[in-house]
């Protein structure tokens, strides 16, 4: 059946078929945002008015608590879904939003200190516990909520839009999937972490175009799947509060529909990036696999501990930005289908 547009406008329709993303102002209020986060700086043993306690540069903090998208943010969910092609296609477990925050603090010593994309040596794309292929259903859509003013230059996610040509392409050219570091097999030794992405980035025949994602608090920004990102450096030591749902599809991207009013922004944005209309002779070469990424069991452990902060035990900050802990993980991922029992979606 073909997409109906009841909710984006069309300058929003096009500017995701140009840069990939649109921000959808204003989904919640600030009062929200206060009320979502109030157990933040606790969960963290650190002190809000005191930056002297803010022992990381910036944290992944674990889900404790979920939200209903549709309650906390209705109009950042009838973006998701128009974006997704409708409602039906977008699967269940996309209306739980953790909070699960990404707070950037920056510090003392990156105070005022601009730091260039080019720079930055956290590029990737989300999705680090499934085999990608080009059409992989389990991440539909990148989200980020603005929970503060996200400033430029304080700590905003960079992103780049001309490099989701580049991934498809990899992914085009890879039918039999790729770890989430975008290694074929053979390759995870050399490919484990985020070289794979900032190889692209440095490269200046692909990737030209670099924009901040900065925002209001209550706007909520998607962006397309194969979007590359890095976190940045917080130059102005005002933290920074986001999260970053995924949104998943109960079926893969399809890029060979009869209709082509059937396809939905994010296949056509895929098809226009490839410069093509459809794929009629592309399909998946290796098996849809799940992956248990070493961030479950940090998680896990931080989780625990912000447990026992709230309730009322004054063990302090912990150093483990569940970031630096992830890489040293990562360093030994190799592809192996893991227990069923161990596989979780994004927690
Ligand atoms: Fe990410």
């Amino acid at each position: 059946m073909a997409v109906k547009y009841e909710f984006l406008t069309l300058q929003q329709i096009e500017h995701f078929l140009r840069y990939g993303w649109v921000s959808i102002p204003e989904c919640f209020t600030r009062e929200q945002a206060e009320e979502w986060t109030k157990d933040l700086w606790t969960r963290l043993g650190y002190d809000r008015n005191d930056p002297s306690t803010w022992v990381l540069e910036k944290i992944n903090m674990p889900t404790l608590n979920t939200v209903d998208v549709r309650d906390l943010a209705p109009k950042a969910w009838k973006a998701i879904c128009e974006l997704s092609g409708g409602e039906d296609r977008v699967a269940e477990i996309s209306r739980h939003w953790g909070d699960n925050f990404i707070v950037n603090f920056g510090s003392e010593k990156l105070n005022g200190r601009i730091v260039g994309p080019r720079e930055l040596d956290n590029w990737h794309v989300d999705g680090d516990n499934f085999i990608h292929f080009l059409d992989s259903p389990n991440q539909g859509l990148l989200v980020i909520p603005c929970i503060t003013d996200v400033l430029e230059n304080g700590g905003a996610t960079y992103i780049c839009p001309d490099g989701i040509a580049v991934v498809a392409k990899h992914l085009l050219d890879n039918p039999e999937g790729v770890t989430p570091y975008m290694a074929r097999k053979g390759e995870e030794k050399q490919f484990h972490e985020f070289q794979w992405f900032c190889e692209q980035i440095k490269n200046s025949d692909k990737c030209n175009l670099f924009q901040q994602m900065t925002g209001k608090c209550g706007d909520v920004v998607l962006m397309h799947p194969l979007m590359m990102h890095s976190a940045s450096r917080n130059a102005l030591h005002i933290p920074r509060v986001i999260t970053n749902p995924f949104v998943s599809l109960k079926e893969p991207f399809n890029f060979n529909r009869s209709d082509p009013s059937d396809y939905s922004l994010i296949e056509k944005k895929t098809l226009k990036d490839l410069g093509v209309d459809s794929l009629p002779n592309w399909k998946i070469e290796g098996e849809r696999e799940t992956l248990n990424p070493g961030r479950v069991a940090i998680h896990e452990r931080m989780k625990e501990m912000e447990l026992r902060r709230l309730a009322g035990e004054n063990i302090g900050p912990v150093g483990d930005s569940g970031v630096e802990v992830h890489r040293e993980i990562v360093k030994g991922l190799v592809w192996e289908k893991p227990e069923p029992s161990m596989t979780a979606q994004n927690v």
